[in-house]
């Protein structure tokens, strides 16, 4: 499986971060992986035409709806005539500051692949929960709740990421990432059947280009979802040029 590695730029990113989009097309011409990059809704149509097909373009969010009168929100259709051919949905910043359920991210997910857009489910524990003992848990009910179960692995991602990973240096161990993405792998067989086997499962939570090679040659791991080192073309082309040949995967 090619693995995917995304860049996730949050509220980050004015016009005049739009030569970056041109830096990352050349910085992964020749890179065995996937490359997405899901700058701001404003970003998205000058990023499309910019990467012309080099890498894709993602929004960070859709709207549950296809049109109607739902201020502020931005429908899977838009982005789609955008220039988008991906979205990132529930990530923990959108469940945490803006409610989003289970049930909120799996309507999202479905108007998403209604209109043929590839989607990146974020999954994933706090802290509480990891100590608690319920990060497998929480991964499962997550999965169960948010994915929808007539998902075609082609246009799904599942991107595990521990809400205290994210942007804080601190990554999981390497047993602890590889124990969640196995199961994660064995939820989602027991969610939607054998097309799981092919869905490509990412990790999150402040990769790096010191850590991306290690992370990236785990088993079970088929990319990243990075967000502050997407922000620059270096680290950015760092992280890329971590991504393991086939071969070299464990
Ligand atoms: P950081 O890479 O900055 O920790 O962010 C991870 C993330 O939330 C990507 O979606």
């Amino acid at each position: 499986m090619q693995q995917l590695i995304a860049g996730n730029w949050k509220m980050h990113g004015l016009t005049g971060q739009l030569p970056l989009i041109e830096a990352i097309c050349r910085a992964s011409a020749r890179s065995p992986a996937d490359i997405l990059i899901c700058p701001p809704f404003t970003l998205i149509a000058r990023a499309a035409e910019i990467a012309a097909g080099r890498i894709a373009i993602g929004g960070q969010d859709c709207a549950i709806t296809e049109t109607g009168p739902c201020t502020g929100d931005v429908s899977a259709e838009m982005l789609k005539d955008a220039g988008a051919t991906a979205v990132i949905l529930g990530h923990s910043e959108r469940r945490h500051h803006h409610g989003e359920t289970n049930a909120v991210v799996f309507a999202k997910a479905q108007a998403a692949a209604e209109q043929g857009l590839s989607t990146i489910i974020c999954i994933g524990e706090t802290q509480g929960q990891r100590i608690a003992g319920a990060a497998l848990t929480v991964c499962a009910e997550q999965i169960a709740g948010s994915v929808p179960s007539q998902s075609h692995s082609s246009r799904l991602v599942i991107g595990y990421e521990p809400l205290w990973a994210i942007g804080s240096g601190v990554v999981p161990s390497a047993d602890e990432i590889v124990e969640v993405h196995r199961h994660i792998r064995a939820c989602l067989i027991a969610h939607i059947g054998a097309e799981a086997l092919n869905v490509r499962i990412l990790y999150g939570g402040s990769v790096n280009p010191s850590n991306a090679a290690s992370i990236l040659r785990l088993p079970e791991v088929g990319g990243a979802l990075v967000g502050g080192a997407s922000l620059a073309v270096t680290e950015f082309a760092s992280v890329i040029q971590a991504v393991p040949c086939q071969q070299n995967r464990s």
